[in-house]
């Protein structure tokens, strides 16, 4: 069975002193937890010194721009990330809503981070939760591949090609979940994934598919962890609010390495 991930997305919070401090919790309290990944996404002015005392610690950016250097001022390329990350997120909500990222560009970053062999966790989600009771799962494939999800999944993955798969990570985050307390349930996450999962068999292969780790994200806690951990086809958790947290982000981390054993 392959690890569950377990994901921490700061978002623009800590100050340096409390990053540091946070870090070296997650590493000390998460590395004897065989049975999940944990990774954390702080600030990207964090992530040297992070890297330097938390080795054993996988680190992730939470953004980054799709051309490799020059005039850009601003932005991180996925060139400076090198060496230093595992992760790298694209496309998140916030990304996608405060600083208008489309599809088209999360698509060519996509595709940059792939031929840095960094490995992007792509952040999808919906605006509104879709209606899915009494529907077969037939029924939600077919709505979601024509809804805003379908296509903005298919949208940032138009560059990818079937190999490219085994690399990326899909972050599910429907943005009426995220910084809400309003978690969907994990029936919810299990259908709206298979039908995302079902897009990219199209797109590739069965066998492909059921191999691109698809995790849950939008208002994870500690109480509702056990949900998502039991809930078929997700593959772990990016959590935001609840990662700068120590002691809820390792009780998840906990929840999802007991699930696997
Ligand atoms: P949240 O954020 O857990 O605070 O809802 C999740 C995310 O945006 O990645």
């Amino acid at each position: 069975m392959s690890k569950k991930m377990v994901f921490g997305n700061w978002k623009m919070n800590t100050t340096y002193g409390e990053a540091m401090i946070l870090a070296s919790g997650v590493e000390r309290r998460t590395e004897d937890l065989e049975g999940v990944e944990v990774a954390i996404f702080p600030p990207s002015p964090w992530l040297v010194s992070i890297k330097e005392k938390c080795k054993r610690l996988h680190l992730g950016a939470q953004n980054m721009y799709s051309k490799l250097e020059g005039a850009y001022t601003g932005e991180v390329s996925g060139n400076m990330l090198k060496g230093i990350v595992k992760y790298v997120l694209l496309g998140h909500s916030e990304r996608r809503s405060v600083f208008n990222e489309d599809s088209a560009l999360v698509a060519a970053k996509l595709k940059t981070a792939l031929n840095l062999h960094l490995s992007p966790v792509l952040a999808v989600g919906e605006e509104q939760m879709m209606s899915i009771d009494g529907k077969t799962q037939e029924e939600i494939n077919k709505f979601v591949v024509d809804s805003t999800l379908g296509k903005m999944l298919i949208a940032s993955t138009e560059r990818v090609d079937s190999d490219d798969w085994r690399d990326i990570v899909i972050a599910y985050e429907p943005v009426w979940a995220i910084g809400t307390g309003k978690n969907a349930t994990g029936k919810y996450a299990t259908a709206i994934i298979e039908a995302l999962r079902s897009i990219i068999a199209q797109k590739t292969s069965r066998g492909i598919a059921n191999a691109v780790p698809i995790l849950y994200g939008g208002s994870v806690t500690r109480h509702n962890a056990p949900e998502f951990a039991e809930a078929q086809g997700v593959d772990g958790v990016l959590v935001g609010g609840a990662s700068l947290k120590l002691a809820d982000f390792v009780a998840i981390a906990e929840i999802f390495n007991q699930q696997t054993k």
